[in-house]
């Protein structure tokens, strides 16, 4: 769910509304004159189980709660969206805060911008780069990976970095950005010094930092940036801003460890894969990464797939509701060796990955004497944990009964373990937190209903994915929309040129939301087709909602007739194009 969600669950309308206007009953709606515009007959109705308003007058508009604030406070989505936040006792992060790092964050990223082309140019040019252009022959590095990923080289010099940039940049700039290092003294030299440059970026290829790999088997391997205002490495997924489209195309993502490992795995093709850098995997990267698909497989050493670390796998493949499935590579070999010897042993690899309670359960069989009762017992044991932990009922039972199998100990005995575990488990923890209390009015019920309207997301899904509708869908009204979200993405989505500039435009509430919508899986095919069938049912649903708020308010003898005629007419326009579509059998239910 998200907090715009969560605002509107925790808000009632009729409520919010009181405290504009006095609403008074009509029938199952309240009306009132318009507080958007002055008259004497009450033409603005309030419906209660829909969640929604609409004035019938002058206005001839509605929505949503959130946008009756922002029109009636003269507010945009952000600021209403936080005062009804606030009012529902809901937390949002502050803008404000947000904000007035924005212009340092937009600093280093200039900077590392600069950085980057240096060393690039260097690798590229500099006679004192020869030896990093022989180590990039040597490990098989064409010349457009090295563009592709703007490979660099650090000189042998403790200053070259520093005085390049100093030219545009303060020092303390330069140092906040992780290109410096300073000494005890106070003085300060180039964080990197003759090493390989690999350029990280993140998803929307701004430069966030850099690695370094010496061109030896001199120690350090690695130096990396340090963590900044925009360099974390724990939320860090290398070579996310070339993979993401082979990503969201394949609908799978390859986690490999390496920068080399990802580098080899798309010059040669395989292009949905990133890198975790080398750490454990976290948390942040998986949900990066679910944004773009939900099926993450992790290529890893032997020696990386820990027990602990699988644990925490098994949580985050609950939690983040992904499906998580993990290969392990042959003793001493990497992706990067793996796929050199050629692209049909990787995938062979790949197609061989196990889903991750399944890998723990062989890793742990591989450590324990299977033949032995110690053995048998000590597999369920360590077992246990991973499957109370499994949120789905079926893919539980199923554990359930692969273990009895892999261990020959009975299902019910396995079973009876675990209700203890969790008794003792239950009696162990501490209360919960109490939740606010959640409204406990008579909308209650309708209200998640109420409020899902899929055909205003999928449609927003396909005009995500295809630009090309943008002109087309200047005809689309953003009253189709009844939810502001919806509708300020849709309106924002108009006016911008690309994703990203969308993203600027929208407040950060919205991002979240936005990353959901643009990573729904949609079908390829038939696009135009779904593009006018969408617009058709939005159109119907409109039209059909304004004709049921009508209808409650002709009951109530006060429904303009000119306006009435003007409905039905819509409605029936469209029952024909329906019509015409399925071949005359038209349904005019
Ligand atoms: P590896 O040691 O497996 O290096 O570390 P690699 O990527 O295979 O490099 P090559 O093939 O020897 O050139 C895996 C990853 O762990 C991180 C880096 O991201 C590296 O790519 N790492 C490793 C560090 O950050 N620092 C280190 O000192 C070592
Ligand atoms: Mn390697």
């Amino acid at each position: 769910m998200t907090i715009i969600d969560d605002v509107k669950q925790k808000t009632d309308i009729v409520e919010v509304i009181s405290q504009y206007v006095t609403l008074k009953k009509s029938g199952r709606n309240l009306s009132a004159p318009c507080p958007f515009h002055s008259e004497r007959n009450p033409s603005f109705f309030v419906y209660p189980e829909r969640q929604s308003w609409h004035c019938f007058g002058a206005c001839n508009m509605g929505g949503d709660v959130l946008s009756f604030v922002m029109k009636k406070e003269n507010m945009d989505f952000g600021e209403a969206l936080r005062l009804l936040a606030a009012r529902a006792g809901i937390e949002i992060p502050a803008r404000v805060q947000l904000d007035t790092r924005k212009d340092e964050k937009d600093r280093i990223y200039q900077i590392n911008s600069a950085a980057a082309l240096y060393f690039h140019n260097l690798i590229l040019n500099s006679p004192g780069a020869e030896k990093a252009r022989k180590y990039l022959e040597k490990r098989g590095l064409n010349e457009k990976t090295v563009s592709d990923f703007q490979l660099g080289y650090a000189l042998d010099s403790w200053e070259g970095l520093k005085e390049h940039l100093k030219k545009e940049y303060t020092e303390k700039e330069i140092l906040e950005a992780g290109l410096l290092v300073e000494s005890d003294d106070g003085k300060t030299h180039d964080r990197f010094r003759n090493r390989l440059i690999f350029t990280i970026c993140d998803n929307r290829g701004r430069i966030t930092g850099f690695g370094a790999r010496v061109l030896d088997d001199s120690l350090p391997k690695y130096v990396n940036s340090p963590q900044t205002l925009v360099f974390d490495k724990s939320g860090t997924l290398y070579g996310i801003n070339l993979a993401a489209q082979a990503i969201r195309h394949k609908n799978q993502a390859v986690m490999v460890e390496g920068y080399m490992d990802v580098i080899t795995a798309h010059q040669n093709g395989i292009t949905n894969v990133v890198a975790s850098m080398g750490t454990a995997v976290t948390e942040r990267q998986l949900n990066d990464l679910k944004k773009l698909t939900k099926n993450i497989v992790l290529a890893m050493d032997a020696d990386t797939a820990g027990e602990e670390a699988m644990l925490r796998c098994v949580e985050y493949e609950n939690s983040l509701d992904i499906e998580l499935k993990v290969v392990v590579l042959p003793e001493g070999e990497d992706p990067d060796n793996v796929i050199k010897e050629g692209t049909e042993k990787w995938d062979q690899l790949l197609n061989k990955a196990l889903p991750v309670i399944d890998f723990t359960s062989k890793m742990i069989q591989g450590m324990l004497d299977m033949t032995t009762s110690t053995g048998k017992s000590a597999l369920v044991n360590k077992m246990i944990p991973y499957i109370i932990i499994e949120k789905d009922i079926t893919q539980q039972a199923h554990y359930l009964s692969k273990l009895a199998v892999d261990s020959g100990i009975e299902s019910k005995k396995i079973e009876a373990a675990i209700n203890e575990l969790v008794k003792v488990k239950k009696t162990l923890q501490q209360p919960r937190k109490t939740l606010p209390k959640p409204r406990t009015n008579r909308f209650d019920r309708v209200l998640s209903t109420a409020y899902a309207r899929p055909i205003e997301e999928q449609f927003l899904a396909l005009l995500l994915k295809h630009p090309e509708f943008k002109e087309k869908s200047a005809g689309v009204p953003a009253e189709y929309f009844e939810n502001s979200e919806n509708r300020e993405i849709f309106v924002a989505w108009q006016q911008s040129a690309d994703e990203d500039a969308l993203r600027e435009k929208l407040d950060e509430i919205l991002r979240d939301y936005l990353d959901t919508l643009s990573s729904k899986n949609i079908l390829a095919t038939k696009v135009n087709e779904r593009y006018n069938e969408y617009v058709l049912r939005l159109k119907e649903d409109h039209l059909r909602s304004l004709a049921r708020k009508g209808e409650t308010i002709k009951t109530a003898g006060e429904f303009p007739g000119e306006k009435d005629v003007e409905l039905t007419d819509s409605l029936r326009e469209i029952f024909n194009i329906r019509a015409k579509r399925e071949g005359g059998k038209g349904d005019r239910k």
